[in-house]
């Protein structure tokens, strides 16, 4: 039978209410919400003060639970929430990408060492079940790739603009209109919140953790209308991709960058908010996951699977990291693009091994070329500043 899980619920905003109401309304077996920390004192709530605390201790340190639900918005905070439960013996659920993507290396080494436990299905995908699936299944030799739609925003974005004709400003004041981007939608457009997530699938995937920094992140905020045409000529949509693929016998690369799909690759018909996630290996070819990234139920619900989870005292053994030979991350792969800019001097900035296809006209300008992701990688800062846009092929 399941331990009794009596939770110290970490914030009551979009997810953490939507969890309060999904026990609640669901009367989850043995399972129960003893007190909520929040932050803003002046807040109205929906339901009474007498649950509520604004004291992360008064969870962490308190005998009654066993159990602490960490969903807040500040990552710093996070980390201080979570890795002080864990420090004080208590296993945590988290949906935090930020902090996880910064902290993760450190937050395995403290579940080792006070043998607790922190899962965290939700922060990658939602509702979709990928970070426990790679845990269990897709043994590290076999494993090729793993390639999603990791962002909502971004995607709903390109579907209102591909699908519909919308301008960019107008898709992205539609996407903050139905809650689906925040009103900075910087961490969305610019491609962080994806690679948060792509980190974590990594890690659970290939086994080792890779830093934020050390990964070439590049988003969809430089799309103009002149891609768009390209794309749409080709018979191509583009889409906002995080991949992480093996290079070569123990070695794996990752990067998040726009890309231009075919119609016949899975993630082609993933639309507007929805995300989707393909696992490729050499003996199964590819595997396709699809469903909702975002939102209070569909993440709520994922949060639950791991309370669940927990009362059986499930916890990620890390198997891809502690059973395989390490996997080394590198970025000296070359990868195809495709290049839009507008002058001479913003390409010359671009060392390309080779170009296949090179086009001007008086309105733009491309090429189609070989690059060292290394390379990408050093300009990354530079990228944002050009008059420039890229698109991965997928060669
Ligand atoms: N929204 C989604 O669809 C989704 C999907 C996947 C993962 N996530 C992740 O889930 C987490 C929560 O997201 P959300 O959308 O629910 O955020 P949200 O609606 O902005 O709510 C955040 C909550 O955190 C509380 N909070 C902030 N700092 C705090 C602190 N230091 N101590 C205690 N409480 C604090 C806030 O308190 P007040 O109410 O007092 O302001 C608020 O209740 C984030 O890590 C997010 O990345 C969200």
């Amino acid at each position: 039978m399941k331990t009794p899980v009596n939770i110290g619920l970490c914030g009551f905003g979009v997810v953490g209410e939507g969890l309060y109401q999904l026990i609640r309304n669901n009367k989850i077996a043995r399972t129960d919400i003893q007190k909520i920390c929040i932050k803003d004192r002046k807040k109205k709530r929906s339901i009474g003060e007498k649950y509520f605390t604004y004291n992360s201790r008064e969870l962490i340190e308190n005998d009654s639970v066993n159990l602490v639900v960490e969903l807040i918005n500040n990552a710093d905070d996070a980390y201080e929430i979570v890795k002080n439960a864990l420090l004080n013996g208590k296993s945590v659920v988290s949906g935090n990408k930020k902090m996880l993507a910064h902290h993760l290396d450190e937050l395995m080494k403290i579940q080792k060492q006070e043998e607790t436990a922190l899962l965290y299905d939700a922060s990658a995908c939602g509702s979709i079940p990928v970070i426990r699936n790679l845990e269990e299944y897709y043994d590290n030799d076999l494993l090729k790739s793993i390639t999603g739609i990791l962002n909502g925003s971004s995607n709903y974005i390109l579907s209102e603009i591909f699908l519909n004709n919308t301008d960019y400003d107008s898709a992205v004041k539609q996407a903050q209109k139905l809650g689906y981007a925040e009103s900075d939608p910087a961490t969305d457009v610019e491609g962080y919140d994806a690679l948060y997530k792509l980190i974590i699938i990594a890690t659970h995937g290939f086994g080792t953790y890779v830093s934020p920094e050390k990964i070439f992140t590049y988003g969809i905020s430089a799309l103009n209308k002149w891609d768009v045409f390209y794309a749409k000529e080709k018979g191509l949509k583009i889409k906002p991709v995080a991949q992480v693929a093996k290079t070569g016998k123990g070695k794996f690369t990752m990067f998040v960058a726009p890309k231009l799909v075919k119609p016949e690759e899975y993630i082609y018909n993933v639309e507007h908010e929805n995300n989707g996630v393909v696992i490729e290996g050499e003996c199964y070819d590819k595997q396709f996951m699809f469903g909702k990234g975002a939102g209070a139920f569909p993440t709520a619900s994922s949060v639950l699977s791991d309370i669940t989870a927990r009362s059986y005292n499930y916890k990620y053994e890390y198997k891809k990291k502690n059973y395989f030979s390490r996997m080394n991350y590198v970025t000296d792969v070359a990868v195809e693009i495709y290049l839009r800019y507008e002058n001479v001097l913003d390409f010359s900035y671009f060392d390309f091994e080779e170009i296949s296809e090179k086009y001007a006209s008086k309105s733009f300008n491309y090429v189609i070329g070989k690059i060292k992701l290394s390379n990408l990688l050093e300009m990354n800062g530079l990228l944002r500043r050009l008059n420039i846009f890229i698109a991965f092929t997928g060669k």
